[in-house]
C-alpha cells in the first residue's frame, strides 16, 4: 500500500504548477550507443522513465552522458526515454495491477531501438530500469508488476535518481530482489537528504548484516554534494527545487559517472581495473554521504531512542529529558543533583495518562519523570523530521522547592527550549550544510509561548501545536505551554511544551531555508504545501469527551 501513498506524494508535489498544452507530446527516444557497430551479440539496454510533466527529450543529455561514461568502461549502452501520457507515467501504471499501459509504451520505445539495430536478450540480465522523481516510482511499480507475474526478475535492476524504492516489505531496499542504485542530490527541493536517509540508514543496515562489498555494489545509497532536482533533466526546472551550486555540465558529468560506475560493477565483462576504479568512486560517495546524513540521524535519535530489548518500556526522548534540565533552571551546581529520566509514549493518548513525577534518591539526589511523545507527518511527506516533541516536565519552581535551592534561572520559557534545539543541530550540522545555511538561509524568529486555554491537559495535548510560520526573513516558531502554580488546584508544579525538534532545524537548514527570499515570495503553492502538510492531529483526536475529562 505504501508505494500508492508515495506515488501520490510525488505526483502531488510535482503537479502543482504545470499544465501540459493541448498537442504538445512526446515522442519516444531511442539512444545509439556511441560508436555503436553491427554485432549480433545481445546489448545492454536503459530504459529511462520520466519524472512528472518533463518533457522526454530534457533526459537526452543526460542519458548520452551515461552512455559515453559507460562506454569508458568497455559497455555499449543502448538507452530509451519512453513518452509518457500527458507526461505522467502514473496515469499508465496507478498500481502493480494496472501498469501495463506504461509497459506497453516501453515495449514500444523498446521496439524503436530494435528497429536500429539493437539485439534483445535476456531481460534479468540485459535490461536496466531508471527513473527520475516520479519516474522512479513509475520503475519500481512496473518492476513490480512484472516480477509477480513469473519467477524470473523482469529487468536486471534498477537505477532511481531523485527517487526511492518502497519504504518496507519486499521491495524495500534491503529485500529487493535485483541491484538498486539510489542516486539523489543534496540540494533537492523534493526528495530531501532527511526523506534519503531512510534509504541510507537501510543502507547501512545492508552493510553491518551483507557486508560493505555487497552493501556498495548492488544497494549503493548516494547524495551528490552541490546537485539539485532539476540537474537530471537539464533545462526543466522542476517546481521547489533549491538552487544547485555546480554547473550543468559538471553535474552531468558526476551523474553519468556514477550510472556508469554502479552498472560496470553489475558487468561480468568489466575488466577488474575497471571495477576497482568503479568500486572506489562510489565507495567515496558513500563516505561522503555518511558525513553528511549522520548528523541528521543523530538529531533525530534525540526525537526519540529505543529501549533496550530487555524492558518492556517505549524508550525516551533524551531530548525532552534535557529539556527538563533547561525548564528547571537550577545553577550547575544544583543542576548535577537531578537526574531526568523520559519515558516516551509512540501513542498521545498514552502521553495524556502520563505525569511528570519526582523521587528522593538516597543519595540526596532528585530523580524527576518526565514523560514525552513526538508528532510526524504522514510518512508519505517530505519531511521525515518529527513535526513537535512534546514533553511534560516538572515547573522550574517543583524542581526548585525539592532540590530546596532557588532556580538561577526561574522562567525559562519553550522558546528558550527552542533556540536550544537550533544551537544543538548548528553544532551537529556537516560544516558545508552550516557554511551555506550561515551564506544563504532563512534563519529563526523565536516567538513568545502561547498558553493553552484553561490549562486543560487535553487541549494541550491534542490541539495546541508547535506553530510554524515561513517569511522572506525567517521561519517563525511559536510553542504552546502548559503551566500550572504549586498551589494549583490539579497537577501543579507542571511545565508543558511542544518543542521544535533539531531534527527538523536541520532539515530547515538543507532545504527551505535556501530558497530565495524573491522564489518564496513568488510561491503561494510553497506556503499551502507546507501548512497541508502539517498533520491533521487536532481534527482527527480532538472530541468533546475528552473534554470532559478536565484537567489533565
Ligand atoms: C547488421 O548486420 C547483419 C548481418 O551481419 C545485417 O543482416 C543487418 O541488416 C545489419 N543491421 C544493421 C542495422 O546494419
Ligand atoms: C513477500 O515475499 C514473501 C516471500 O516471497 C511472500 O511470502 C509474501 O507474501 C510477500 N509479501 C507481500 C506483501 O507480497
Ligand atoms: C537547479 O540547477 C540547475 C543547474 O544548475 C539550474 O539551472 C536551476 O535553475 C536550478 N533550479 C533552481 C530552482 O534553482
Ligand atoms: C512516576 O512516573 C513514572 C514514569 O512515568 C511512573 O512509572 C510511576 O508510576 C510514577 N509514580 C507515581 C507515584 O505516580
Ligand atoms: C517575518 O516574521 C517575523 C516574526 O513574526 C517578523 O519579525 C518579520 O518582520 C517578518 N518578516 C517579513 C519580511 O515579513
Amino acid at each position: 500500500m505504501w508505494a500508492g501513498h508515495s506515488r501520490f506524494f510525488l505526483l502531488a508535489s510535482l503537479l502543482s504548477a504545470f499544465a501540459v498544452l493541448p498537442g504538445e507530446a512526446d515522442e519516444h527516444i531511442a539512444l545509439k550507443p556511441p560508436g555503436y557497430s553491427n554485432t549480433s551479440d545481445p546489448q545492454k539496454m536503459l530504459i529511462f522513465i520520466p519524472g512528472g510533466n518533463v518533457p522526454n527529450n530534457h533526459y537526452e543529455s543526460t542519458a548520452r552522458a551515461i552512455q559515453a561514461a559507460a562506454a569508458e568502461q568497455e559497455l555499449m549502452l543502448w538507452v530509451v526515454i519512453p513518452a509518457a501520457f500527458n507526461r505522467l507515467c502514473i496515469i499508465e501504471c496507478t498500481s502493480t495491477v494496472t501498469c501495463a499501459p506504461l509497459h506497453s509504451g516501453v515495449e514500444s520505445a523498446l521496439s524503436l531501438a530494435l528497429a536500429q539495430g539493437w539485439v534483445r536478450g535476456a531481460d534479468s540480465e540485459d535490461l536496466w530500469l531508471a527513473g527520475h522523481s516520479l519516474g522512479g516510482v513509475c520503475a519500481n511499480t512496473l518492476f513490480q508488476a512484472y516480477r509477480s507475474a513469473s519467477a524470473a526478475r523482469p529487468y536486471a535492476g534498477l537505477i532511481l535518481v531523485g527517487s526511492y524504492v518502497d519504504i518496507s516489505g519486499n521491495y524495500s531496499l534491503p529485500s529487493y530482489p535485483a541491484p538498486v542504485l539510489t542516486l539523489n542530490a543534496e540540494l533537492d527541493g523534493l526528495v530531501r537528504p532527511g526523506k534519503t536517509s531512510v534509504w541510507w540508514q537501510q543502507h547501512m543496515h545492508i552493510q553491518e548484516s551483507r557486508g560493505e562489498e555487497f552493501a556498495i555494489t548492488n544497494k549503493p545509497v548516494i547524495i551528490l554534494p552541490k546537485l539539485n532536482h532539476s540537474d537530471f533533466c537539464p533545462g526543466f526546472d522542476v517546481p521547489d527545487d533549491l538552487p544547485a551550486e555546480v554547473d550543468q555540465v559538471e553535474a552531468t558529468g558526476i551523474i553519468a559517472k556514477s550510472v556508469a560506475a554502479f552498472l560496470a560493477l553489475q558487468m561480468e565483462a568489466t575488466g577488474v581495473t575497471d571495477k576497482l576504479d568503479s568500486f572506489e568512486l562510489i565507495r567515496q560517495q558513500i563516505q561522503w554521504t555518511r558525513q553528511f546524513l549522520s548528523p541528521y540521524l543523530q538529531a533525530q535519535s534525540m526525537e526519540h531512542s529505543a529501549a533496550d530489548t530487555m524492558t518492556s518500556d517505549e524508550g525516551s526522548s533524551p531530548f525532552c529529558a534535557e529539556a527538563q534540565h533547561l525548564i528547571a533552571g537550577l545553577s550547575d551546581a544544583d543542576d548535577a543533583r537531578i537526574e531526568v529520566h523520559d519515558g516516551f509514549h509512540a501513542d498521545s493518548k498514552n502521553l495524556e495518562h502520563c505525569h511528570p513525577n519526582w523521587t528522593a534518591l538516597e543519595d540526596g539526589r532528585l530523580l524527576v519523570n518526565s514523560c514525552s511523545h513526538t508528532d510526524y507527518y504522514p510518512d508519505t511527506g517530505q519531511i521525515t523530521a518529527a513535526s513537535e516533541i512534546a514533553c511534560k516536565m516538572l515547573s522550574s519552581d517543583r524542581v526548585a522547592q525539592q532540590v530546596k535551592a532557588g532556580a538561577a534561572r526561574p522562567h525559562v520559557q519553550c522558546s528558550d527550549v527552542n533556540r536550544h534545539a537550533v544551537s544543538l543541530a548548528e553544532k551537529l550540522a556537516a560544516p558545508s550544510t552550516l557554511e551555506r545555511f550561515r551564506k544563504k538561509g532563512r534563519g529563526w524568529c523565536f516567538l513568545d509561548d502561547t498558553h493553552t486555554a484553561g490549562n486543560i491537559g487535553p487541549i494541550w495535548i491534542f490541539k495546541d501545536a508547535l506553530q510554524l510560520e515561513e517569511n522572506a526573513t525567517c521561519m517563525s516558531v511559536t510553542s504552546p505551554s502548559l503551566f500550572t502554580e504549586l498551589d494549583g488546584q490539579t497537577y501543579p508544579g507542571c511545565h508543558y511544551c511542544k518543542f521544535l525538534s533539531p531534527a527538523f532545524v536541520l532539515d530547515w537548514m538543507m532545504t527551505d531555508s535556501l530558497k530565495p527570499a524573491q522564489i518564496f515570495r513568488s510561491s503561494q503553492s510553497h506556503k499551502l504545501k507546507f501548512e497541508t502538510a502539517i498533520p491533521k492531529r487536532a481534527a482527527m483526536h480532538f472530541s468533546l469527551p475528552q473534554l470532559s475529562v478536565g484537567y489533565q
